[in-house]
């Protein structure tokens, strides 16, 4: 049955033919260019961002001598088809610039810096209405180029200027986030020896990034104090993602967010290291790990892990588990300080570890055995490392060679975890019963300081009972079991 049309609707005048776009339309085109304000916006960069990424060039350019490098911000990954994952600058752009543009792309060279910048798609510009991505009236209004030039003391130029930037560019080192056609394109070397300056440079971090670091941790602690006052939501109704959710919406009211995918494990979950699906409930009297950190404004993140008791008390078998992760802690961070080896605060804490899982008779070979490199035994309950730099990225300075990572003596401005669990899954049948669905991890932020360390974290406690009263405290009263 044909259906009449309506005589004031404007349809094309033959069925099948497209509508044109707005960019087709001359008229509209003229009548949108005008008759805006002024909506300037001016760029919002946090105290001491310039200035810091000013030392940090200098600092780079130093090292890689009359070599020309170019970093990029990178673009957001597709989501799905037209949508995208929120955008996140690459951090030795974002080390060396203060910039957290998308797409933006530095060129460095001894003291000569020049950022090349998308410029806002304002009026005028067809984009302005046209381009979904950057278009003004689309995404909102954006600081220009001046307002860049002016935030951050660098030289910027519009993006379409790189490419003539690039002409004799062949053979200049190229950080992992400049697009693939701008490095084909001009013969840039895509260079492993820029990525390992960077992470070596970024190991000891000035004052500037300590203060982003401490604020990163602080904002962390209120979050895990927000969550544990979730707690019976939690347990009655919301499971792990209603405490996720919690955490994660402090992150971003608190800093940019949370600096990694937050890790809520209740029960059987807490032993899989990295529990990011959240996805089940939140079990009365089962450990609850909760790993998370605030990513800064200026992306510092922080990266603490605290295993709780939902009820305010532990079982005496996650007791006993806490408390050896807590010793084998105590002796992992009693060995980070200024000239001690990296890795001393590792076999520290794993020997605690192995001696404690001997004497709970799990380990049918000796200490000293399982000790040595060729046994590791005790590895079955701690597959992962425990600890690591942390600064821009939660896995901080990870392109620098084992040498100068894990072979170097710690210096003061260094800031790393220390983070000893024990992992019994649900299924292992080589524990005994109590001990499968226990899961604890202790994870604190340390800064080396001139005489040892400072624990950036030690506004949470580390001992059982200290959690269990910080849990209690935050539990509603009338939650208390
Ligand atoms: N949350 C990741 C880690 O602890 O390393
Ligand atoms: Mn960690
Ligand atoms: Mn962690």
């Amino acid at each position: 049955m044909t259906q009449a049309h309506e005589p004031h609707l404007h349809r094309p005048p033959h069925a099948g033919t497209r509508p044109p776009r707005l960019t087709e339309v001359p008229a509209f085109g003229a009548m949108i260019a005008e008759g805006w304000g002024s909506d300037i916006v001016e760029a919002r960069v946090p105290d001491g961002v310039a200035e810091a990424a000013a030392a940090h060039r200098a600092r780079l350019a130093e090292r890689v001598g009359d070599r020309t490098v170019v970093l990029g911000a990178g673009r957001a990954p597709v989501r799905s088809n037209d949508t995208s994952y929120d955008f996140r600058a690459d951090s030795d752009f974002v080390w060396l610039t203060g910039c957290q543009v998308e797409d933006g792309v530095l060129v460095l060279h001894g003291a000569d810096a020049v950022l090349y910048l998308p410029p806002p798609a304002r009026p005028g510009d067809p984009a302005f209405f046209s381009d979904a991505m950057h278009g003004e009236l689309w995404v909102g209004a954006s600081p220009g180029l001046a307002e860049w030039e002016r935030a951050l003391g660098v030289p910027v130029r519009p993006l379409a200027e790189l490419d003539g930037a690039l002409a004799h560019g062949s053979g200049w080192w190229a950080g992992r986030a400049v697009p693939a056609d701008v490095v084909t394109r001009h013969g840039l070397e895509p260079s492993a020896e820029l990525a390992r300056a960077c992470s070596d440079l970024r190991m000891v971090k000035d004052a500037w990034e300590v203060a982003q670091l401490r604020a990163a941790v602080d904002h962390t602690v209120t979050g895990f104090e927000a969550v544990a006052r979730e707690i019976p939501t939690a347990v009655s109704s919301g499971g792990e993602r209603w405490l996720q959710g919690t955490f994660d919406r402090h992150a971003r009211t608190t800093g940019n967010g949370p600096g990694y995918a937050s890790i809520v494990g209740s029960g059987p979950h807490a032993p899989t290291l990295h529990w990011v699906r959240c996805d089940g409930p939140v079990l009365p009297d089962a450990a609850l790990l909760l790993d998370m950190g605030v990513e800064t404004d200026t992306l510092y993140t922080a990266d603490v892990t605290r295993t709780v008791p939902p009820s305010g008390r532990f079982s005496p078998e996650q007791r006993a588990v806490h408390d050896l992760v807590e010793k084998s802690h105590r002796a992992g961070m009693a060995h980070v300080r200024p000239g001690v080896h990296y890795l001393d605060f590792h076999f520290a804490a794993m020997e605690v570890l192995a001696q404690g899982l001997h004497d709970w008779g799990l380990l049918s070979v000796s200490v000293d055995e399982a000790l040595s490199p060729q046994g590791q035994q005790h590895r079955r309950w701690l597959v992962c490392g425990i600890g690591h730099h942390l600064g821009l990225d939660v896995h901080d300075c990870a392109h620098s060679d084992w040498q100068d990572y894990m072979g170097a003596d710690l210096e003061p401005g260094v800031v790393m975890t220390v983070e000893p669990g024990l992992y019994f899954h649900a299924h292992d049948l080589t524990v005994p019963p109590e001990l499968r669905g226990v899961g604890v991890r202790l994870e604190d932020d340390l800064l080396v300081t001139e005489t040892g360390h400072e624990v950036l974290s030690d506004a949470l406690p580390i001992d059982a009972a200290g959690i269990e009263a910080w849990t209690a405290r935050l539990l509603p009263t009338s939650a208390a079991v």
